[in-house]
């Protein structure tokens, strides 16, 4: 038993290792949960000194976008994307906005970076963007607004606060039953 845990331990370590050892990630896959309107997007990845090839954005398995080794960029129609960008991506980035967004923009938007020789390696990363009717005006980033966080906390403090004020008095009449059973038996 305890050999095998070692031996299970031992594939893990080498495989973590291995992985390290192939370098090639992306870093960070920004697309929002939810848009209303645009929506910043941005594919951040890490060569550890390899040669880039392309970095392609598709959504929903069709290409719409593509960052070159030597800066320059590519759009490709797809229906429900309309984009605005630079005219050169750094290496390491290939951001895009996202515009005119409607229902036809939601889906699976990923991100797909590959190597050029002599190793060809690829790596990919999705992230799902729902599109939110209008009246929510605001990305829906991973968490809420800090705006209406206080507004929620105030909120709350506020209900803790009364809540807490009807509790004091069950609390004293509590106490004042008590003493009274006190007396009460004493007698
Ligand atoms: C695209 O971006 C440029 C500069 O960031 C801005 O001036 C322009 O209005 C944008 N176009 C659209 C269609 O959003
Ligand atoms: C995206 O839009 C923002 C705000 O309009 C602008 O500052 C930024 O440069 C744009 N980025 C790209 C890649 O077009
Ligand atoms: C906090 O309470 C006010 C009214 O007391 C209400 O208008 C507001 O929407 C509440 N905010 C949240 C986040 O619940």
């Amino acid at each position: 038993m305890v050999i095998v845990i070692w031996n299970w331990s031992v594939l893990l370590l080498v495989t973590v290792l291995w992985n390290d050892a192939e370098s090639l990630k992306i870093t960070s896959l920004y697309v929002p949960r939810g848009a209303t309107d645009d929506a910043y997007i941005d594919c951040r990845y890490d060569l550890e000194g390899e040669p880039l090839y392309d970095v392609k954005w598709y959504k929903d398995d069709m290409q719409f976008f593509r960052c070159m080794a030597d800066g320059s960029v590519h759009e490709f129609p797809v229906e429900g994307v309309y984009i605005n960008y630079s005219n050169h991506a750094t290496v390491g980035s290939c951001p895009i906005n996202l515009t005119r967004l409607s229902s036809s923009s939601a889906g699976k938007y990923k991100c797909e970076v590959s190597l050029d020789a002599p190793t060809f390696r690829t790596v990919s990363e999705t992230k799902i963007l729902r599109f939110m009717q209008s009246e929510r005006r605001t990305q829906v980033k991973n968490d809420i607004s800090s705006q209406n966080m206080k507004s929620v906390f105030r909120n709350q403090t506020d209900a803790f606060k009364a809540h807490s004020g009807v509790t004091t008095s069950k609390d004293s009449l509590s106490i004042h039953v008590v003493i009274f059973m006190l007396i009460f038996c004493s007698f």
